[in-house]
């Protein structure tokens, strides 16, 4: 009998090592982890099997119980059995930014790696709920719940959480309290075009616009749009500790049954999809979540000028929704 929840995360790379490493020091669940062999010269070898004895060996000094286990398979879909009886499965194979690269740039190469994942979860672990981290996230998160054809509650993209994570850290350094005490949801597509909420924003219940200028509001909201670029110039590579950080607060919502309201990408249709102009796209608002995944959608109050950055950061996702379908199509008539 399985007597904890199981997240596989698949992808072990940077965001998808420390997601397991964290998860795992939390000690709720048990970690699978999945990703390609790699070559070392001449010699083939098994990084995800080493990252999950590793994790293993962490837990150990720290005197955490916990299982960790690696798993190697190929790009066309062999070795994933163990995705069997997973919770929630975490996405976050595929290629990071490089300097100078868009996230759309990324589209094409991995749309085709997730939709050989997507098969495998839809045989392996039908149950599970899924977490989209790969980039351009809001795009794939919509290949991921086409692909998959799971109910929209059970597909959700990782991105606002991170965005708001940026967002806080940058008033918290300005006005020097403590990001705990800081209420500020980043909405919208994960790009330049991403929305801050100055008008709910707020600091112990303060609103945000009261204490501090409008011009450096402005300089925060910029920081924040750029928040992933200005990592990846510093880097080199794409962020991953709090990236990972994000996931594992949507994990623990989903495991906990918390009820906690995350902005995260999902799919929108009905009447949230009017109250937000946006159907039959992937985007981030602020969702409850817990057991079954997404629970809820809120209708966030925007004021006039945030819904117009709302309609041009849908746009910027929507303008890119038919190339998706040309993708997925061509992949399915293979
Ligand atoms: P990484 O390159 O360190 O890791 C990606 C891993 O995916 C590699 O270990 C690679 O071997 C694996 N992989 C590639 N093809 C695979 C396949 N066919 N099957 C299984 N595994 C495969 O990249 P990193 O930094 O971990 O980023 C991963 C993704 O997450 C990127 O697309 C990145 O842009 C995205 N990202 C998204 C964020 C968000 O807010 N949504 C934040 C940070 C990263
Ligand atoms: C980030 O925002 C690259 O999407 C990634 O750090």
């Amino acid at each position: 009998m399985k007597l904890r929840k199981v997240v596989s995360v698949v992808g072990a790379g940077n965001v998808g090592e420390h997601t397991a490493s964290l998860l795992a020091l939390r000690g709720l669940v048990d970690v699978r982890m999945f990703d390609l062999p790699k070559r070392d010269g001449e010699k083939l070898i098994e990084p995800v099997k080493g990252k999950a004895l590793d994790i293993l060996q962490m837990l150990s000094a720290l005197n955490i119980d916990g299982k960790v286990e690696g798993y190697t398979v190929s790009p066309d879909g062999e070795g994933y059995e163990a995705l069997k009886d997973s919770d929630i499965v975490v996405i976050t194979a595929g290629f990071p930014r490089r300097p100078g690269m868009s996230r759309e740039d990324l589209l094409d190469k991995n749309i085709s790696i997730l939709s050989v994942i997507a098969s495998k979860i839809r045989e392996y672990a039908p149950q599970s709920i899924v977490i989209v981290v790969t980039n351009p996230v809001d795009l794939m998160t919509y290949a991921i719940y086409r692909l998959l054809g799971f109910e929209k509650n059970r597909v959700i993209g990782m991105a606002g959480v991170l965005d708001s994570a940026r967002f806080k850290t940058f008033i918290s350094r300005e006005i020097k309290v403590s990001p705990v005490d800081i209420h500020a949801y980043v909405i919208g597509g994960h790009g330049d075009e991403m929305v801050p909420l100055i008008s709910i924003s707020n600091v112990g219940g303060i609103p945000l616009k009261d204490m501090l200028s409008k011009e450096k509001i402005n300089e925060l909201i910029r920081r924040t749009q750029f928040g992933g670029g200005e990592i990846v110039d510093l880097m080199g590579t794409s962020a991953y500790h709090a990236p990972a950080a994000s996931i594992v607060e949507m994990v623990e919502a989903i495991v906990t049954d918390n009820k906690r309201i995350l902005p995260c990408s999902v799919y929108l249709d009905g009447e949230v999809a009017e109250y937000y102009e946006a159907e039959g796209l992937c985007v981030g608002v602020p969702v409850k979540l817990g057991n079954n995944g997404v629970e809820e959608i809120i209708k966030i109050p925007m004021i006039e000028e945030e819904r117009e950055m709302w309609k041009r950061s849908v746009a910027s996702v929507k303008k890119n929704i038919a190339i998706v379908e040309e993708l997925i199509n061509a992949r399915s008539s293979l």
